[in-house]
């Protein structure tokens, strides 16, 4: 099975990030992505085998991260990958650590300077002119491992276990 840890959108957030992609001017064979599907990847996995399942839910209920509030200000084009994503141009520093600590008990690789994202279309074959966007601010208190399975059109996401991400008061002083 596919595997990622990722943080889901609460109905506002979810709506005002369909917002900001029904107004993306796209080439017809682009794809956006359904609303119910958008998501803030803080960790792939991969395709592992069922066995895997437990010791990532250990590493999901072990993390002590707070809360986190994300601004996605700016539209951008990733012509590797052909997508446009909603961008948050400054990472938040409580995100870069559960990101980082995710990929360090995960052991995987962190990339220098990850961008917190969230897809809002893919196959974007050529750049398209993208506007400014206003800004939508995300306030999550929870984070979830979910699985992902690929048929022939869109993905379809699962939940597997969500953790809590807790009040600045809650986390050991030493870890903050
Ligand atoms: P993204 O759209 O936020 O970039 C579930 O498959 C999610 O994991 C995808 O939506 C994608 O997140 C991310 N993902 C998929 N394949 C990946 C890969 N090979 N490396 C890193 N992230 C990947």
């Amino acid at each position: 099975m596919r595997l990622f840890f990722a943080l889901w959108p609460d109905a506002d957030t979810k709506n005002q990030l369909a917002g900001v992609a029904a107004k993306l001017r796209l080439a017809n064979l682009s794809r956006l992505v359904p609303a119910d599907n958008f998501h803030l990847t803080l960790a792939f996995v991969g395709e592992v085998p069922s066995s895997r399942v437990p010791p990532l839910l250990a590493i999901g209920a072990m993390q002590r991260a707070s809360r986190l509030r994300i601004s996605f200000d700016a539209t951008d084009y990733w012509a590797k990958s052909q997508v446009v994503v909603a961008a948050a141009q400054k990472m938040p520093l409580a995100l870069l650590k559960l990101w980082e600590q995710l990929h360090k008990d995960l052991a995987l690789t962190v990339q220098p300077h990850p961008r917190a994202h969230v897809t809002l279309a893919r196959k974007v074959a050529q750049a398209p002119v993208l506007q400014a966007m206003s800004p939508v601010a995300w306030s999550t208190s929870s984070f979830g491992l979910y699985r992902s399975e690929t048929g022939g059109g869109q993905s379809a996401y699962t939940v597997v276990d969500t953790w809590p991400l807790l009040d600045e008061t809650e986390i050991p002083l030493k870890t903050r």
